[in-house]
């Protein structure tokens, strides 16, 4: 298969990329500011807020698939805008397009979220998160939005968050509750789904919800720290706005794949 990985550089795309190669395909990865780490990949350079620089590539590459990571957590013209220039080309190109999504879309409940809940976002990169569901479904409606949450791994800055947490340098939130997903196991899920004609939302995260203070302390356990020195707060102590439990429910997804999606225990162990 002829896949073309956008946003190669980052952690997700890089990993989906190494597992794309070692599984023979013929992979293209493009990057922004960052270089391609992933062996075997024909590097491109894309700035996925050019409409025609996007529509080149695709035309040029032609790929039987496109797997789409790219966002910047403040720049609605990357994760929005740029994920429908991404999925114009892809189906003026016929390519299956699996597009990344996020559980930042969702306003936070008590109750998990299932696949096809509407989005409710809360903050403005939730937003742009739903508007890029938006424009990719309308644009085509047979690709599958991967709904995720914290990726963790080697290089995670979820990871990161929580050391620097330990050390004192940011805070953990107690009431903030996600699923983590080990960024491996989401990478096999996104290529499983490649070449299935499963469309529209699809939960893909970890089984076991937690919050942000509870990762922090499974990553001193991991790393061997002392738990004392973890900072944390309420959303509220910190005067923020933003979802506070926002579990995905992705049994869906389990039953679908062959890939096991790990809970962040047992990646933590
Ligand atoms: N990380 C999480 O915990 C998490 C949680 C839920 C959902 N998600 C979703 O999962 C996906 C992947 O996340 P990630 O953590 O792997 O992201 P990441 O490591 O931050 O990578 C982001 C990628 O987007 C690229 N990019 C940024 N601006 C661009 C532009 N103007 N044109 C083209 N490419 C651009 C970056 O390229 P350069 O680095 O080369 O600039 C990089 O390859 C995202 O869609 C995100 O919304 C992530």
């Amino acid at each position: 298969m002829n896949l073309l990985v956008v946003g190669a550089s980052g952690f997700l795309g890089g990993e989906v990329c190494r597992q794309a190669v070692a599984a023979g395909h013929e992979v293209t990865g493009t990057y922004h500011s960052a270089a391609v780490a992933a062996p075997g990949v024909a590097p491109r350079r894309l700035d996925v807020t050019d409409r025609a620089a996007v529509r080149a590539l695709l035309t040029e590459v032609r790929p039987d698939a496109v797997v789409a990571t790219p966002y910047r957590y403040d720049d609605w013209r990357v994760t929005a805008d740029g994920a429908a220039h991404i999925a114009c080309a892809a189906a003026e190109v016929g390519a299956r397009l699996v597009h990344l999504s996020s559980d930042a879309l969702h306003a936070g409940r008590p109750t998990p979220y299932l696949d096809d809940d509407v989005p409710t976002p809360l903050h403005p990169y939730g937003a742009a998160k739903a508007a890029a569901e938006t424009a990719v479904r309308a644009v085509d409606p047979g690709a599958v939005l991967v709904r995720t949450s914290l990726i963790v791994g080697e290089g995670s800055k979820q990871i990161q968050l929580c050391r620097d947490a330990l050390a004192g340098r940011a805070v953990l939130f107690t009431d903030e509750a996600r699923c983590p997903v080990h960024v491996t196991d989401l990478a096999a899920a996104v290529l499983e789904l490649v070449p299935t004609d499963l469309a529209g939302p699809l939960n893909v995260a970890g089984p076991e919800a937690v919050s942000r203070a509870e990762m922090g302390l499974l990553v001193a356990r991991h790393d061997g720290l002392d738990p004392a020195g973890l900072k944390t707060a309420t959303i509220a102590e910190a005067g923020l706005h933003r979802p506070a439990e926002v579990r995905l429910d992705s049994s869906r997804a389990a039953g679908l794949l062959r890939t096991r999606l790990r809970g962040i225990t047992e990646v933590l162990a």
